[in-house]
């Protein structure tokens, strides 16, 4: 019997057909999975990646509010077009601390994966008030609210804690600066050095121009930080894992 007529047995026998069919899944499936069981780490470690700031990490709250993923990606993958036009590809260290992450699903926009340091902040605060005045054609709606909304940071505490009990490392340090923390990183002229300390490479501005610190500096600091943190003049991939 060759070896197609040995196998006609098995498609001729449906319970013998499942039974086989189970085998084949569970063995490949444990050949998939049961190593992820004895690493340590699935995530590269990189240099650079820290958790967001205190004002980033509300900035972030109201992208999520908002729903910019609904039309956002962040997430740029190792292909020539999109590596032309956003940046580096994104590495899996760069959404360790995102929770949920923010890759998205869809692109009626441009991945913002790399954002940070593509515009001036008053370019932002122009964009979001109205995109149509520096993009025409843009159907990104509005967002101008942003500046009336005043914030204090009395929950930044609250959700950085709330992040930690999903694994983000926050000390006990940073939580008891959240709020100073808060409000400093959009006052460059106040005592910046703890914030910086703690976050490095947190950039320290009045991000929308304003007196008030409002949901708009908020969510500029945010966008301002997104892709910003590795540097990849130095980044090599780890390749002896
Ligand atoms: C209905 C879909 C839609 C939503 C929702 C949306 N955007 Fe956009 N966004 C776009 C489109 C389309 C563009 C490209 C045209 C433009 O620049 O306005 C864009 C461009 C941008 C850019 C410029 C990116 C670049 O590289 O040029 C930024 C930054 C941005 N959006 C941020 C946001 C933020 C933050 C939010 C949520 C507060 C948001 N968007 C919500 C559709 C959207």
């Amino acid at each position: 019997m060759g070896i197609m007529d040995k196998h006609k047995v098995l498609e001729k026998n449906a319970t013998l057909l499942l039974v086989f069919s189970f085998l084949v899944v569970t063995v490949g499936g444990i050949v998939e999975i049961a190593p992820l069981f004895y690493l340590e780490n699935t995530i590269e470690d990189v240099e650079g990646m820290r958790p967001y700031s205190p004002l980033e990490l509300a900035g972030r709250e109201i992208y999520i509010r908002e729903g910019c993923y609904v039309c956002h990606s962040q997430m740029i993958r190792p292909m020539r077009d999109e590596v032309e036009r956003y940046g580096h590809y994104s590495l899996a260290a760069e959404s360790m601390y995102d929770h949920p992450f923010q890759w998205g699903s869809k692109r009626t926009g441009p991945d913002l994966a790399r954002v940070g340091g593509r515009y001036s902040d008053s370019w932002h605060v122009d964009h979001l008030t109205n995109p149509q005045s520096v993009v025409p054609e843009s159907v990104m709606p509005k967002y101008g609210f942003l500046l009336n909304r005043v914030i204090d940071g009395a929950q930044i505490e609250d959700l950085m804690r709330t992040h930690a009990m999903v694994g983000v490392p926050y000390s006990e340090e940073m939580l008891a600066s959240a709020s100073a923390d808060f409000a400093v990183q959009a006052d460059p002229d106040g005592d910046w050095d703890g914030l910086a300390e703690r976050y490095p490479k947190a950039q320290v501005r009045n991000f929308d121009g304003q007196p008030e610190l409002t949901e708009m500096d908020a969510l500029i600091a945010y966008l301002q930080m997104l892709g910003t943190l590795v540097d990849f003049s130095t980044f090599t991939p780890d390749a002896s894992r």
